[in-house]
């Protein structure tokens, strides 16, 4: 655990990158990383409770990830229903809460149900909540919160000139949680693949050559000890 553990943040989101080439350095099939992938998932949630974050974001699969091959996509939509399902004892287990973010309704039928049946068993928790972001893309909750302001005016619900940066965060689908504080992605990719766009203005970015597979507790916490050393400015001049 970091030992200055000053400055916890409270909401720490992740671009799980990686997983195909770990695979492939051992010369097996990418979903052999995407299983590995998972184990490390386990480990991340297990530290930051321990650190009493509050919400973890897991960036699971991409709006843009669907046009990878169907085995590939068919694999991955398998691998979530199990981790799901047996994970949802360790989940309550740990008083961990699952959300989930993105549009959720392009997910095969099976999917949805065991995602919502482990929401559902999870509800009462009070501890770490844990989104994961499926089927998710930054431009589209943009055009998709775009559309629900405007379904608001025409309700006669809002009128335009309130429109804000606050009411515009209210129609996203991270309207009830803050933004990230600290935004992790490994596999040394300095790009947000189309993660948040909106939410990570002011996050603060650690990025590590570690593959997601060989993520531990140990690089999480050592982005949290680095995340305590930052100087958050926000803009303004002190
Ligand atoms: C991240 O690993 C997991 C998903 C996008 C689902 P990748 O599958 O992108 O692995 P690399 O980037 O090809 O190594
Ligand atoms: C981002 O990784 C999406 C997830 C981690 C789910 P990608 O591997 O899809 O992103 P690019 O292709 O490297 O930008
Ligand atoms: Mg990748």
């Amino acid at each position: 655990m970091p030992s200055a553990a000053k400055t916890i943040p409270c909401h720490i989101a992740i671009i799980m990158d990686g997983n195909g080439r770990w695979a492939k350095t051992r010369g097996l099939p990418r979903i052999k990383g995407h299983e590995a992938g998972a184990q490390a998932v386990r480990e991340c949630v297990e530290a930051c409770g321990e650190l009493k974050v509050e919400y973890l974001t897991l960036y699971a699969f991409s709006a843009e990830n669907w046009q990878r091959p169907k085995r590939e996509v068919f694999s991955l939509m398998r691998l979530l229903e199990k981790f799901l399902k047996e994970k949802t004892p360790e989940l309550i287990e740990k008083n961990v809460r699952l959300q989930a973010i993105g549009r959720l309704t392009d997910l095969p039928k099976r999917s949805q149900q065991q995602l919502h049946k482990t929401i559902e068993q999870t509800a009462g928790n009070n501890g770490l909540t844990l989104i994961l972001a499926l089927s998710y893309g930054g431009r589209l909750e943009i055009i998709d919160g775009i559309k629900s302001l405007l379904r608001a005016v025409e309700l006669g619900h809002i009128d335009k000139a309130m429109i804000d940066v606050e009411m515009f965060s209210k129609h996203l689908y991270t309207r009830y949680y803050p933004d990230p504080d600290l935004l992790i992605r490994t596999s040394g990719e300095m790009r947000l693949s189309n993660f948040l766009l909106w939410q990570l203005s002011y996050t603060e970015m650690y990025v590590t050559p570690k593959l997601w597979p060989d993520f531990t507790k140990k690089d999480l916490f050592a982005a949290v000890e680095e995340f305590g050393s930052r100087q958050r400015r926000y803009g303004v001049v002190e």
